[in-house]
């Protein structure tokens, strides 16, 4: 099943409700919703209030994704919400597993995230206490940059080992997923995209964008 997840990032934050608004329309399967702290990257973008007010104007499923330096912190915050996932970064935690029992307790899917420059082997041993696992395809903390193809096989690995134990684990790839792109990612097992600028940025619309990226993921 191919998952395509428009980045808020990328939409008109002075017109977020009609960005949202089209996003739901075009088909999204979910709401990704990119928290940043200023420290664990140097943006800062919104935190659990504004994502709050996403999640009041859409049924589509949020899924947070928060590169902040304190993730327990910022998952009680987010607690209420209800987002379909939670993903923070292995790079912010000293040991990933109670953090992931925190959020699956909430009966939210855990996920964890890897920059470009940690690998993805740590993470496969978590695998059957996950819901997704997110292999960043740029370093985190803005959009609009360049895929980087050096992750294919970091994608494939965890495609490998997701099929090998038979685990319900989305795998998501973020970070320059485009038309030009996302065939790579789907071929090397990805089933969730992240796309910001693709999606918000398309001249034809958020609903011919979201389709065209489903339809390239699909034929693969
Ligand atoms: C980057 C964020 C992404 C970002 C993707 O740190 O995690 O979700 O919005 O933007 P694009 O799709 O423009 O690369
Ligand atoms: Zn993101």
């Amino acid at each position: 099943m191919i998952r395509i997840a428009p980045s808020l990032l990328a939409a008109d934050f002075g017109n977020l409700a009609r960005d949202i608004a089209s996003a739901d329309r075009g088909g999204a399967d979910l709401m990704h919703c990119d928290v940043m702290d200023g420290s664990f990257v140097p943006a800062i973008s919104y935190g659990h209030d504004i994502t709050a007010a996403v999640g009041r104007n859409t049924d589509v499923p949020l899924d947070v994704h928060l590169m902040v330096v304190d993730p327990s912190t910022q998952v009680d915050l987010f607690a209420p919400i209800k987002p379909a996932v939670i993903t923070f970064h292995l790079e912010a935690v000293d040991d990933p597993h109670p953090l992931i029992r925190k959020i699956n307790n909430l009966g939210v899917r855990a996920g964890v995230s890897v920059k470009p420059g940690t690998p993805v082997e740590p993470l496969l041993e978590l695998l059957p206490d996950l819901g997704l696992v997110l292999v960043m395809t740029v370093e985190p903390g803005a959009g609009g940059q360049s895929f980087m193809e050096g992750m294919v096989p970091k994608v494939s690995t965890v495609a490998a080992a997701i099929e090998a134990g038979g685990h319900d684990v989305m795998l998501q790839v973020d970070g320059g997923i485009s038309a030009a792109t996302i065939a790579t990612a789907a071929r090397a097992g990805a089933d969730t995209f992240v796309a910001g600028t693709a999606v918000f940025r398309h001249p034809d619309g958020v609903s011919s964008a979201i389709s065209e990226l489903r339809h390239l993921a699909s034929s693969t």
